[in-house]
């Protein structure tokens, strides 16, 4: 800190003497650990750099954004103005991993100007440090004689100041999201999606991310040479990579920086960079578990098109809801039960009819018997990737679910990447990316369409999250990563260190709805699940969502009875959560606290290594004693091998002041509720 205090002195003392040559501005978080400084140099570049414990994070890294319409505003920048502020506030969140969220903040505006000839533009950049890490955006004020901004890129720079390894997904290929994570030197990064994850040489570890994505292009996270990234958007089908009429802002972006992995994952500051609900109450959306006729079509034993394999008919839905109602599920998706199915859906969608059920599929008298039963309904708007056909029948389709009180839904946008069909301003069909502006717009379309309807949104081949949960609280999840269905397909299964990396990349950036609870351990044509029974268990708890899905086969589930009841209970919405232990892609261990209750339960998953962990207990109350159920790894249990079913249940008295030493086989997990004595 001192150093960086001293660098920005003599930038400061370089300015006073050569005004034209440098100027400098700097912000410290709440704690005074992060700094972060702003210059322009002689060519009027403006930088940031960032230092935590005196001990740079983020070297020299320049700042601006280019555009069809006129020059880059990067140099000859000249700061005109700056203003700093502060912020400490403790809001509420409807449902989420805790409660409560701390703002704490100290932010700085700079205001830039460039004047090339006898046109002037002007541009600010508001930084904001919390504890946890920094959040900038660049500010496009009203101005005369700039109405439109054609962004076709950002100049945004990330120069990590020391080397180290990376975990991260690419970016610009089919697969969107969905890609095993690799693990490599930061200097060995391609273009990666965000969040992208690295634990520095020197122990600090730092995520990027964006936060508040409204009406822009998600960002790419670009290595141009050695440690030096930069931000690309993703691409536009019309040109400009982004087009907004002034003044507007554009999204957050965001670096995490903390000590441990767990600091990267026990972080709010995207979050607390989103706007706080613009939906007011929201307490007709309750968090909750479901099932679905959904892992038959993934195994192939039943199908989405109708025929003698259709699995959304009366009769098998009628039994789901009989098995939701008996084991206290409150959600029963199901796919398949629309028009548009039986031809080639995929990547084309012309064919979706969002209020036709097919023939087979009595969805008055379905809805009806669920309802009955306490047991409602997810429905699903499946698109093929065709967002032309589903928004020219949005508000019909979210009308007609709420006439038949279903008020959850899964979208789908299955196609490749760069290939989702839009209507193009003549009316026709122009292709889209997954997560270019048009699509971003499409997201917030759908749920707020839903959000009038009373309807919450689980997104699937979505466009990443960036905090807008806070704003809108009706998008309550969704997919953007490799989830459960990859162990029911063909060869790449999600490697075991997959979940222990999602927790410090891909949940980052908030809920995903994963699908697990597999407990037969089978997928497609008998393959085996890379997976202990206890690790099924285990997920519920590690991967946050407030809609959780029990995957298997209701007879599947329904031959382990002891572990669907633990998947009964454990709760969908938490009071507090804290990560105890954790190493990107080895293994994590977590806590969440109930919201409706005293109880506390445990996840806790590794790789492919078996570990042996003490697993501290000193966040539970201070002289209450819990009675703890333990759900973990059998003496044979083996996630590669043989036994992946050998689980020991086992009931213990625990309290704040114990350690809890406990063993997971490879590929395995456990699971713990602890429960106070009454
Ligand atoms: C991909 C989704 O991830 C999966 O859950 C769904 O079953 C299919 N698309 C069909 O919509
Ligand atoms: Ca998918």
């Amino acid at each position: 800190m001192a150093l960086a205090r001293l660098g920005a002195y003599v930038v400061a003392v370089l300015a006073l003497l050569f005004p034209s040559l440098a100027a400098a501005e700097s912000v410290a978080s709440p704690d005074g650990r992060i700094v972060l400084d702003v210059s322009v140099d002689g060519s009027g570049t403006v930088a940031y750099t960032i230092s935590r414990d005196g001990k740079a994070v983020i070297a020299r890294s320049t700042l601006g954004l280019q555009f069809s319409e006129g020059g880059p505003l990067r140099r000859d920048m000249r700061i005109t103005g700056s203003s700093s502020y502060s912020g400490d506030e403790t809001w509420e969140q409807p449902w989420g991993e805790r409660r409560f969220v701390r703002d704490q903040h100290n932010g700085l505006v700079v205001q830039l100007e460039q004047t090339i000839g006898d046109n002037t533009r002007k541009m600010d950049i508001n930084f904001r440090v919390f504890n946890g890490g920094v959040g900038f955006r660049y500010v496009f004020p009203e101005q005369s004689g700039w109405d439109t901004a054609r962004i076709t890129d950002e100049l945004t720079e990330f120069n990590l100041a020391d080397n180290g390894t990376a975990w991260w997904v690419p970016a610009g290929d089919w697969n969107r999201y969905e890609y095993i994570y690799s693990e490599t030197a930061a200097d060995a990064v391609p273009t990666a999606h965000s969040p992208i994850s690295f634990r520095l040489n020197n122990g600090v570890h730092v995520a990027l991310h964006e936060a508040a994505l409204v009406d822009y292009s998600g960002m790419w996270i670009k290595r141009i040479e050695k440690l030096r990234f930069r931000a690309e958007l993703a691409p536009s089908a019309t040109g400009a990579k982004v087009v907004r009429d002034l003044p507007f802002a554009t999204p957050w972006r965001t670096i995490r920086i903390a000590d441990d992995a767990a600091g990267l994952y026990d972080n709010d500051i995207d979050l607390n960079l989103n706007e706080p609900n613009k939906l007011g109450d929201v307490s007709w959306f309750e968090p909750h578990k479901y099932i679905g006729i959904w892992w038959g079509m993934h195994l192939d034993t039943e199908s989405w098109n109708t025929g003698p394999k259709h699995g959304a008919n009366t009769e098998n839905a009628k039994r789901y809801i009989d098995f939701a109602a008996k084991h206290g599920f409150r959600g029963v998706l199901i796919e398949g039960w629309n028009v548009g199915w039986d031809g080639p859906w995929f990547g084309n969608g012309r064919a979706f009819n969002f209020t036709r059920p097919t023939e087979d599929f009595d969805i008055a008298e379905i809805t009806r018997y669920g309802l009955d039963k306490g047991v409602r309904l997810i429905g699903h708007h499946e698109t093929g990737g065709n967002i032309k056909v589903y928004e020219e029948q949005l508000a019909d389709a979210m009308a007609y679910y709420r006439e038949l009180g279903i008020d959850a839904v899964k979208t789908g946008y299955v196609t490749d990447a760069g290939a989702i069909i839009a209507a193009g301003p003549d009316g026709g069909e122009q292709f889209v990316w997954h997560d270019g502006q048009r699509m971003v717009q499409h997201h917030l379309l759908a749920v707020k369409e839903a959000a009038k309807n009373r309807i919450a949104v689980n997104a699937h081949e979505p466009v990443k999250a960036t905090g807008l949960r806070r704003t809108y609280p009706n998008w309550v999840s969704r997919e953007g990563a490799r989830g459960m269905e990859y162990q029911a397909w063909g060869e790449p299964k999600n490697p075991p260190e997959h979940v222990p990396t999602l927790v410090f990349t891909r949940m980052l950036s908030g809920p995903m709805d994963y699908t697990p609870g597999v407990l037969s351990l089978i997928g497609r044509g008998e393959t085996r699940l890379q997976s202990t029974l206890a690790r099924q268990l285990a997920l519920y708890v590690v991967l946050y969502s407030p809609i959780q899905m029990a995957a298997d086969l209701p007879e599947n589930l329904a031959q382990y009875p002891r572990e669907l009841e633990f998947i009964s209970k454990v709760p969908a919405d938490w009071q507090q959560s804290r990560t105890l232990l954790g190493e990107i892609g080895d293994h994590a261990v977590i806590a969440r606290q109930d919201r409706n209750s005293k109880a506390w339960y445990i996840g806790g998953v590794t790789d492919s290594d078996a570990r042996s962990l003490s697993v501290p207990l000193d966040f539970l109350d201070k002289g209450t004693r819990y009675t703890a159920t333990i759900y973990r790894d059998g003496p044979n249990a083996d996630g590669l091998g043989e036994d992946r079913h050998d689980i020991v249940i086992e009931s213990r008295e625990l309290g704040a002041e114990d350690a809890l030493d406990i063993s997971m086989a490879r590929a395995g997990g456990f699971a713990i509720s602890l429960e106070p004595v009454e």
